[in-house]
């Protein structure tokens, strides 16, 4: 591998990476298992702990050296002066001249950080004052709607980071929800809207219309439905009573008719997939109330503080950034799945993979050279023990090597279903433990003799109960899923996306990757409404707007 661009010398992050890659390759004659039978100690020297949070990497194959070649790495790379100016304020997203500041939303000891020479502090207090009062009149019942009801209902409307991180973490909370009922609706399919409307009463249905730039087409025509359904209801008058918005562009939700009183603003210094914390995260603040939400904010700030101050071979998001460039600079695995042993974490996958692939899916750097190296992996997962009986037997026995990232409470929320809580937890270790360990030909044949099975069959069976092992796994440890705890694993998974990220040398903060289909969908709409199909479409697009035309009922 070749120097990523950085503002560090070239020649220092070519050499730590070669320096990194002569040593790792030295270590890959080594079974993962064995450096536990050489080291009593791996565990106590492959841990560490940072916001409450306990990270436990000593299964991926590294070494004492390979950590300080790492550490090199982000060094050279200058991951800790890129991280100091992204919470000063400097415009590190440079495509789009922005600074990036979601973790002011979340700065509980409310110092200065300055945006453009201005301290944004204040303005995040107004704003988090608003929608604290307006949750709380919507739970208490003091914000009613058009016919005076009690609003039982919420709709968020809003698709990508103004749906995947509110629904995820309302999810995740489900034991602090004690507010009304919840829904989200982001498709542009009219299955959504129409799915969750059927069982809704108008009148006592609360819609937050969430959207960044309030251009989103999935976001406003869902709106504009949601709100022919409320007109057709209760009359246009009730629109007032019945819609509140979140959004950047105050201009835009006046257009749509949301009373400014009804508006809850943030600022273009928060990313769509880093915005929960913001104005963004009022739907889960009205789902567990104003004083869980602080809570989940503390829990983001306390690892922003880690972030920042712990040195980069005991941070957190540090060794998990360069954990993954290790694997997919350095091992050349290309995805790696996201598996948390918590029901209420399903979400916790989808909501990452936007955060990750859409911040370091880009191939060119910073000063737009393509980028020297593989960037961003393919992120997926889903939650545990479920998968277990679904896709792990790729993990286990695939031809692929996909680093698992596992995820356990050490206390569930049931007091009188402990017994599950402990399958959960023997099922998370086991799995780590046989991805790690994986069982040789000969322990294969030696169980089926066990079993009393004849030569022919052992011969037979015992190559498909071979499993290679050797598969890196990492697991996060909690004490249970409380707002603070889900606040500070999301923060470490933001900041691990920008450790990478930096590495890489690509900018984190933009999406320009989710234009050219957005612009091709607009002008092909027309075509599927029966009219000209816009010139220069290819042969297959024309074929399949031909066969659905004659399709069409
Ligand atoms: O299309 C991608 C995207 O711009 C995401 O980055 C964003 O989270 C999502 O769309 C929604 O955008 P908005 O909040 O502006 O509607």
């Amino acid at each position: 591998m070749t120097a990523i661009n950085l503002s560090t010398p070239e020649a220092s992050t070519d050499e730590a990476w070669q320096k990194l890659q002569e040593h790792h390759r030295s270590l890959t004659v080594h079974p993962l298992a064995r450096l536990f039978d050489e080291d009593a100690d791996r565990f106590e020297r492959f841990s560490r702990e940072g916001a409450g949070l306990l990270f436990d990497f000593s299964k991926v194959l590294m070494t004492g050296e390979t950590m300080e070649r790492l550490s090199q790495l982000a060094r050279a790379a200058g991951v800790e002066e890129r991280r100091d100016a992204m919470f000063a304020g400097t415009a590190i997203n440079t495509t789009e001249h922005r600074a990036v500041l979601h973790t002011a939303l979340r700065n509980c000891g409310g110092s200065a950080v300055e945006a453009d020479g201005v301290d944004v502090m204040p303005q995040i207090a107004a704003v988090l004052k608003r929608m604290k009062a307006f949750a709380e009149a919507v739970r208490g019942a003091q914000v009613r709607s058009h016919t005076d009801a009690r609003f039982t209902d919420v709709v968020n409307i809003g698709i990508g980071g103004s749906d995947l991180g509110p629904a995820m973490a309302t999810t995740a909370l489900a034991p602090y929800h004690d507010g009304p009922r919840l829904h989200f609706v982001s498709n542009i399919d009219g299955a959504h809207l129409a799915d969750t409307l059927k069982d809704l009463d108008p009148r006592s249905t609360l819609f937050l219309i969430a959207s960044k730039t309030f251009t989103t087409a999935e976001t406003m025509t869902n709106a504009a439905s949601a709100r022919r359904w409320i007109v057709a209801n209760l009359g246009e008058k009730a629109v007032k009573a019945q819609f509140a918005a979140i959004s950047t562009a105050l201009d835009k939700v006046d257009e749509f008719g949301i009373a400014s009183d009804r508006v809850f603003g943030f600022w273009d210094w928060v990313g769509g997939r880093y915005s929960l914390w913001s104005a963004i995260g009022l739907p889960l603040m009205i789902a567990i109330g104003p004083e869980a939400f602080a809570e989940f904010l503390a829990g983001g700030h306390a690892m922003d503080t880690h972030f920042r101050e712990a040195p980069i071979p005991d941070n957190l998001p540090m060794l998990m950034g360069l954990i993954g460039v290790l694997h997919r600079n350095v091992c050349g695995y290309p995805t790696r799945a996201v598996l948390p042993y918590d029901q209420r974490m399903r979400l916790f996958p989808n909501y990452i993979q936007q955060l990750d692939m859409e911040s370091n899916g880009k191939r060119v750097t910073l000063s737009g050279e393509p980028a020297a190296g593989a960037t961003g992996p393919v992120v997926w997962g889903g939650q545990g023990t479920n998968g277990q009986h679904a896709f792990f037997q790729l993990l286990h026995q695939g031809t692929d090597v996909i680093p698992a990232e596992f995820m356990i409470a050490a206390n569930g929320h049931e007091p009188t279903l402990r017994d599950h809580h402990a399958m959960l937890v023997a099922n998370c270790l086991a799995q780590s433990a046989a991805l790690m360990r994986g069982r040789t030909l000969e322990e294969a044949k030696k169980q089926l003799k066990a079993a009393g099975k004849d030569e022919a069959t052992i011969a037979e069976l015992a190559p498909h109960k071979v499993f290679p092992g050797n598969r890196p796994s990492t697991t996060l440890l909690y004490d249970r899923l409380d707002p603070r705890t889900l606040g500070a694993i999301i923060a470490l998974y933001e900041h691990r996306v920008f450790v990478e990220g930096t590495i890489w040398g690509i900018n984190s903060f933009d999406q320009w990757g989710v234009e050219l289909g957005k612009e091709l969908a607009t002008a092909l709409l027309p075509a599927v409404k029966g009219g000209e199909v816009p010139d220069g479409s290819d042969g297959s697009t024309r074929g399949l707007l031909a066969a659905l035309a004659r399709r069409a009922g």
